[in-house]
């Protein structure tokens, strides 16, 4: 049965929520499931922006029949050609004998990689950056968002609702529960951090590129966004904005710790609850402790993101960082995080070497200052340790 959300008078969401996928691009957890919005607008001619992925094949198809009513299909818009989008796109193309694929040339060739169907010349209207396309009372103008997460990106806009497709931009984690505009939920606590997580680990990296995005959408007129993933965006557009100047710009947004540590027996983690407890006594609030081995990275990155402090305590493992932690340290540098003060606590009974092997890491990120002093453990904290703990806690506060 079909499942579709009206945006706007001749705009439907004939998205489809996966609530059974256990890791989104086989890399992230998604426990509240994910969504894939696709938009189909009706106006002298039909056009499906998007498609959606393979997973959620069926509903997707009987969303397109109903809202077109037998109607054609004239156009397919291809603002991103990554499967959780483009997976359909033959599917659509076979059964709507005369849609034309309205892509940039990038899209095009990408189309070749992922699929075998021939399409005659005339049934492909390739554009671009800034190429209008009418359709009727609406006018859709493409703007070019490379790497925003792929280099074939771009989003459209409409500039009679005003409305911006944003491709992956200002997407969400989590299926979309029955509303689809985000003022009506509890955005900021339900959602908020799952925002932040998708975004960190999606395209954290590209924050040059998305600075670039947000500056050629300032030039538009917006009063909506509909992204790929989570909910539409029509009121108080300016506090998800907001995040993005913030996430792209690597601004932390709170001062405060986040600790991550890695412990085999017990050690390094006593240091770094002594190390939470004794920060708190310097008035320090919304301080964060993660077990690296037991929380999915993407979490920690997304805080990682977030706080403008981090400690990482690691014990040594096989003369190197501990695996968990290692991991943890690669993938923040993967996703270019910077502008950040850092803590190192290391551990080893007999050979504690991976203090610098971290400080080596970390030395590697923009505009971040690692903190001089380094604790080092032989096992277990020792008073010596706690003193230094005490010390180290009053170095950091003093720089919140
Ligand atoms: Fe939601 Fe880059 O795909």
């Amino acid at each position: 049965m079909y499942n579709v959300k009206k945006i706007k008078e001749d705009l439907y969401w004939v998205g489809a929520n996966d609530r059974r996928l256990a890791l989104f691009e086989s890399a992230y957890p998604v426990p509240s499931g994910i969504s894939y919005n696709s938009y189909l607008l009706l106006d002298e001619k039909t056009v499906l922006l998007d498609t959606v992925d393979k997973a959620v094949n069926h509903q997707f198809m009987e969303n397109i029949a109903h809202v077109l009513k037998g109607r054609e299909l004239d156009y397919l818009v291809i603002n991103h050609m990554e499967p959780d989008h483009c997976a359909e796109i033959q599917t659509i193309v076979e059964k709507y004998k005369n849609i034309k694929i309205v892509c940039n040339a990038k899209s095009k060739q990408m189309i070749g990689q992922f699929f075998e169907f021939e399409l005659p010349d005339d049934r492909w209207h390739i554009v671009k950056e800034g190429d209008n396309l009418n359709v009727g009372k609406h006018n859709l103008s493409f703007v070019f968002a490379p790497m925003v997460h792929w280099p074939e990106v771009m989003v459209t806009y409409d500039a009679a609702d005003k409305i911006l497709f944003s491709a992956d931009a200002f997407g969400t984690f989590g299926a979309v529960d029955g509303n689809i505009f985000a003022d009506e939920v509890d955005f900021e606590h339900r959602y908020m951090d799952e925002a932040r997580r998708y975004y960190t680990n999606i395209v954290g990296k590209y924050g040059v590129q998305v600075q670039n995005l947000l500056k050629k959408a300032a030039n538009l007129d917006i009063e909506m966004i509909c992204p790929l993933h989570g909910y539409v965006w029509r009121k108080d557009l300016n506090i998800f904005i907001d995040k993005y100047q913030k996430w792209s710009t690597y601004t932390p947004e709170i001062n405060s710790v986040l600790i991550a540590y890695s412990s085999v027996y017990g050690g390094t983690q006593n240091a770094a609850e002594i190390l939470g407890g004794k920060l708190a006594e310097q008035g320090i609030k919304d301080i964060k402790i993660y077990d690296v081995s037991t929380i999915h990275p993407s979490y920690i990155i997304s805080d990682a993101f977030k706080y403008s402090h981090l400690v990482f305590a690691s014990t040594t493992y096989n003369m190197g960082i501990f695996v968990s932690m290692e991991n943890l340290l690669n993938d923040i540098t993967a996703h270019n995080l910077q502008n950040r003060k850092v803590a190192v606590i290391h551990n080893g009974s007999w050979a504690p070497v991976c203090g610098n092997l971290i400080t080596d890491v970390v030395s590697k990120w923009k505009n971040t200052e690692i903190f001089e002093n380094k604790i080092q453990l032989t096992s277990t904290v020792k008073q010596s340790q706690n003193e230094e703990l005490e010390i180290l806690a009053k170095e950091i506060a003093k720089t919140i």
